[in-house]
């Protein structure tokens, strides 16, 4: 890819964040990551912003784009991956301050973040924006304002795409199936997640690894998507594809080797 400009990755701390923001900074790409719980990522040239960053707070955002590109220059790149996962919940015990917990940040966030930075962009007349959205949003489940979140993301990609794609700017998405981040580990180690349920409707019968997250994040800021604007990428092991052959009996087995 084209290594020239800066990329901010939110939340870079952690988990698909982190793997993007050592992909690229490996790539020889200038990178700042941002978190609301900021830590460095040891090994890399991934820059640090050291001051608490919350997507979720319009102050916060307005003025956090404002100070880096004051210390770093333009940014040239945005991955919008900060976000909390939803609470599962039956409908009844769904509380409306986890609700607006989660659209704060995962909706809410994205859009004040990616406005902030694409309005910058736009007016330079380039840039490139990759949203992290989930499978999450184009099922159903029991993680009722996630999903609603993870819809809009994708819906604002759109919007987004279409509202700067005369003056350079490409906006896109990617939708994760289950990664093996450090917080699903932790899932699975409370017990509150199933590793074999999480892999099974899947066609490849396995999680995805945040770097192939990351991978598919850097080709869509990259030069070489240049003709790519407001999709939504699913990277799921073929979560989607798979995930309806319950219905008809479960999905294939690989014949021993
Ligand atoms: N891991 C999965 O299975 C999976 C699947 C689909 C989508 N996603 C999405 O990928 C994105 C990254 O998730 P992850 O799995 O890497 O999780 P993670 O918890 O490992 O990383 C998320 C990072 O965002 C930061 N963050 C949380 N709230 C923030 C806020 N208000 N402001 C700034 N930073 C904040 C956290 O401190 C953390 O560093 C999220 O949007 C998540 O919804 C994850």
């Amino acid at each position: 890819m084209s290594t020239d400009g800066l990329v901010l990755v939110t939340g870079g701390s952690r988990g698909i964040g982190a793997a993007t923001a050592t992909l690229l900074a490996d790539q020889g790409q200038r990178v700042v990551i941002v978190d609301i719980a900021p830590e460095p990522l040891v090994g890399t040239d991934a820059i640090l912003w050291p001051a608490p960053f919350d997507v979720a707070s319009e102050a916060t955002v307005t003025a956090g784009i404002a100070d880096i590109e004051a210390a770093h220059g333009p940014i040239t790149g945005l991955v919008n991956a900060a976000g909390v996962f939803g609470k599962m919940h039956r409908i009844e015990r769904v509380r409306m301050e986890q609700w607006d917990r989660e659209v704060n940040i995962d909706l809410r966030g994205t859009f004040m973040v990616a406005r902030g930075v694409g309005v910058r962009m736009a007016a330079r007349r380039s840039g490139a924006i990759v949203n992290v959205a989930s499978v999450a949003g184009m099922t159903s489940g029991p993680i009722h304002a996630y999903t609603a979140a993870k819809a809009g993301i994708i819906q604002i990609t759109q919007t987004l795409a279409a509202e700067w794609g005369r003056v350079g700017v490409r906006v896109n998405a990617v939708s994760p199936g289950f990664t093996r981040t450090a917080m699903l580990e932790a899932g699975i180690a409370s017990g509150a997640l199933d590793k074999e349920l999480l892999s099974r409707p899947s066609a490849m019968n396995r999680l995805v690894e945040p770097f192939e997250v990351a991978q598919a994040i850097v080709w869509l800021l990259s030069p070489k998507s240049s003709g790519v604007t407001g999709i939504n990428l699913p990277v799921d092991a073929g979560f989607i594809a798979g995930s309806t052959w319950a219905a008809y009996g479960g999905l294939p087995e690989a014949p021993e080797a």
